[in-house]
């Protein structure tokens, strides 16, 4: 089976009602960086930081996969397929996706702040001060902030690697180390981007470009694909 590996973004979850970051009316209007999605954040409010958190995953309990997450899903039938996502919800598994690699963790998990292995699945919506892990340390969102290594890059560079086929869904491509992946992909290995409003890569070689929503874009790019298997 060829592999295809898949780079998604906020862009893909945007039809299930979850809000990119920087599109007009993104989360990044509302909300200062600094203030929820770094370590000095945490630091100074953490009661701030863990709100901010908790209404997204409220928002996400709420939320559905769209025919972008599903069709990803189908691909595995002839494909073998594997998902980098830089998006911390969980629709890419609820869409059906087996081998889903998260960049910047995880909105359903909690960790340790003493001790970074001791992952945790939070129950329902809130995470508060005062939940702890079995240490008695508080417990933080399991998202990788903005300063913050990103310790699923090297994983994610090989996975681009040994690509056969490469698939970028609703992307700025504005944050590295993310946005550097597509670089490790050889020359030759067809690209594909899927995005109304894309990120002018045109540098690199073998792209195409899809300017549409990902529920009408990767449905259609997966037929074809199918198709051609
Ligand atoms: N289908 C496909 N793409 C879409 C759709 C849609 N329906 N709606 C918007 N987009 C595209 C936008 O055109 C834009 O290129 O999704 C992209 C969203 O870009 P960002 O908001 O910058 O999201 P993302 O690239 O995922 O951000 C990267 O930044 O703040 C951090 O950690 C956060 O993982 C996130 C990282």
């Amino acid at each position: 089976m060829k592999k295809v590996v898949v780079l998604t973004g906020a862009g893909i979850s945007a039809e299930s009602g979850i809000k990119t970051f920087r599109d007009s009316g993104g989360l990044w209007e509302e909300y200062r960086i600094e203030e929820v999605a770094t370590p000095q954040a945490w630091g100074r409010d953490p009661y701030l930081v863990q709100e901010f958190y908790n209404q997204r995953r409220k928002q996400l309990l709420e939320a559905e996969p769209n025919a972008g997450h599903i069709a990803l899903a189908r691909l595995e039938e002839k494909y073998n397929v594997r998902i980098i996502t830089q998006n911390v919800d969980d629709l890419h598994e609820r869409g059906g996706s087996t081998r889903v690699l998260h960049l910047h963790g995880e909105l359903k998990k909690a960790r340790s702040t003493s001790d970074p292995d001791l992952i945790y699945e939070i129950d329902g919506w809130e995470l508060k001060m005062g939940d702890t892990c079995e240490k008695g340390s508080q417990l933080r969102p399991h998202i990788v902030w903005f300063g913050e290594a990103v310790p699923n890059i090297i994983y994610a560079a090989r996975l681009a690697s040994e690509a056969d086929i490469f698939i970028v869904v609703g992307t700025s491509m504005a944050v590295y180390p993310a946005a550097g992946l597509i670089d490790y992909v050889p020359q030759q290995v067809p690209k594909y981007l899927i995005d109304p409003n894309a990120a002018n890569i045109s540098w690199i070689r073998n792209l195409t470009v899809i300017a549409e929503k990902a529920g009408i874009g990767v449905p259609k790019l997966v037929e074809k694909l199918l198709a051609e298997a």
